[in-house]
């Protein structure tokens, strides 16, 4: 079945790192407005935004503290109005980032919670008078004591994030209207933030520690219930047409990732099969999509990258800047089955931020890894390491546009260090460089684009022989042939009769992360 996103190249916007128009130092709407037209140069037809709701951003808005409203620091309910109104038209689709895991502990919802034990928000979160074992994902218990009330409240992230209580059907009402509200805006679908967490049956036993002693997560997410409230978010976006759903999953297990692939569920999951890999391992990288095809029903979605994970051009490269190795890697995301995710900067190689003190770390996980270090007894220097380690700010300076002043990103002081490299490695340089790593992106994206093989087609003859990744996509008669080679020298067969080079050169031997592809039936 045809669907606009199965067509659709999507490029995560991190909203504080975009571009800013104000000089405020964090990203905008207005800032984003002023750059469609390059993404729609690039040839993005879809973007995901982090959100952009009011929050006190204890972790960068996955805290929202307001769903119905836009965070003054990116700008007014008019912007993004205009926004969006300028990426339609630009032929863009936007995707919104929704936490519906839990709130911030600002949301009126749980300051009125906690006002009393009566209170009728009350039960929108959850309580208990003795905590369980269950560990939050950034660390420590997942229980906080709440004075006022004598009672213990749930939040699997940080603190000031609680959980919402989703076996309160006044939750999954409110989670409705939420929805309807930004369809009504014009959205054209969403990304639901750590929906396989959600707590949907309540507390149940402790969770079993692992061999290695930390905490095995088998009570506290993929809760039976969460599949009947991921239909219900499902029949309420669905009741708007062709809207698109993609759910975070935290998981790299198919058997856990294919339960949550439904129709009736989430059109595709985020699944972190390709995008949690710490080296560059071409057989890995085969074998993931290999095994997708195997085993998840329906598309997969193709990404290396987001805010959550370090770059993966200093993940992958044998160089700082392995250019050869990173084209080839696009050309992998832009060609193999599945929805592609780029992640912004992804596409002219930007790299990790390396922090020098700890006011260079923002985000809430380096920051809490520091403290525990601290605590341990680590020096000052042994914890400054560890957090830089386990930051997820690595990836998430701001947008390298030009090598002027603040890489062309604000005229007033950053949120977040720019990237020092920014004066060699920035936008302007790549899009006037004909052999950039940009215009490759750029090149596969029109690619993907005319040939409809590349976005439906199914793989025929799968292969991997020694670092060479080849394959077929067939649509409606059309065949495509893609030869990705990531090791030193490799053979390969052309394929018998008339065929058109879509990109590469035709000939036997590929050296080293060269690619080819053919299109068959036409010179
Ligand atoms: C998701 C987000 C991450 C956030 C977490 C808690 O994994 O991608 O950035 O910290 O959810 O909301």
């Amino acid at each position: 079945m045809k669907n606009w996103w199965k067509e659709t190249v999507f490029y995560e916007l991190y909203m504080p790192s975009f571009n800013d128009s104000n000089g405020d130092g964090k990203g905008d709407f207005k800032g984003i407005i002023e750059k469609l037209d390059y993404l729609k140069n690039l040839g993005i037809t879809g973007i995901w935004l982090t959100p952009f709701y009011q929050s006190p951003k204890i972790d960068n808005g996955y805290d929202i503290s307001d769903y119905y409203s836009v965070d003054s620091d990116y700008g007014t309910m008019e912007d993004f109005e205009e926004f969006l109104d300028q990426a339609h038209k630009r032929g863009i689709k936007v995707i919104a980032d929704l936490v519906l895991n839990h709130t911030s502990d600002q949301h009126k919802w749980f300051q009125e919670a906690k006002k009393s034990k009566d209170n009728s928000y009350r039960n929108y979160y959850i309580w208990k008078k003795n905590p369980n074992n269950w560990e939050s994902f950034f660390s420590g218990s997942a229980w906080e004591w709440d004075e006022g009330t004598n009672e213990y409240y749930y939040h699997k992230f940080a603190v000031g994030q609680v959980d919402l209580n989703w076996s309160n059907p006044k939750v999954r009402e409110e989670a409705n209207k939420i929805l309807e509200f930004w369809m009504d805006k014009g959205i054209d679908g969403f990304r639901l933030d750590v929906i396989n967490f959600m707590t949907c049956e309540g507390i149940t036993e402790d969770n079993p520690m692992d061999e290695k002693g930390e905490q095995d997560h088998k009570f506290d997410i993929n809760q039976p219930g969460i599949l009947d409230a991921i239909g219900g978010i499902n029949k309420c976006v669905k009741s708007y047409g062709d809207k698109f759903l993609v759910g975070e999953i935290g998981s790299e297990n198919l058997d856990v990732l294919k339960r949550y692939r439904d129709d009736g569920l989430l059109d595709v999951v985020f699944n972190f099969n390709l995008g949690s890999k710490k080296n560059f391992d071409a057989k890995e990288f085969y074998d993931e999509i290999e095994k997708m095809e195997k085993d998840l029903n329906g598309y997969p979605t193709i990404f290396f990258g987001s805010h959550d994970m370090p770059r993966h051009m200093s993940r992958f490269g044998e160089s700082k800047r392995d250019i050869e190795r990173a084209k080839a890697v696009a050309t992998f995301i832009l060609t193999t089955k599945g929805v592609p995710f780029l992640y912004y900067g992804d596409e002219i190689g930007m790299t990790n931020l390396v922090a020098n003190t700890l006011n260079e770390i923002n985000d809430i996980q380096g920051r809490t890894n520091y403290k525990i270090e601290r605590q341990k007894g680590g020096s000052h220097r042994e914890a400054l390491k560890i957090a830089n380690e386990k930051t997820r700010d690595k990836s998430r300076s701001p947008m390298q546009w030009n090598s002027k002043e603040n890489s062309g990103f604000t005229t007033g002081i950053p949120w977040i260090k720019i990237n020092e490299n920014y004066k060699i490695l920035n936008v302007e340089d790549e899009r006037n460089r004909i052999d950039s790593l940009f215009n490759h992106y750029k090149k596969m994206i029109r690619l993907r684009k005319i040939e409809e093989t590349l976005s439906y087609g199914e793989y025929k003859n799968l292969k991997y022989i020694d670092g060479l990744i080849s394959f077929e996509r067939v649509y409606e008669g059309e065949r495509v042939y893609i030869y990705i080679n990531f090791t030193q020298t490799s053979n390969i067969v052309l394929p018998d009769g008339v065929y058109e080079v879509l990109a590469g050169e035709a000939k036997n031997i590929l050296i080293k992360n060269e690619i080819l592809i053919l299109k068959k039936g036409r010179k």
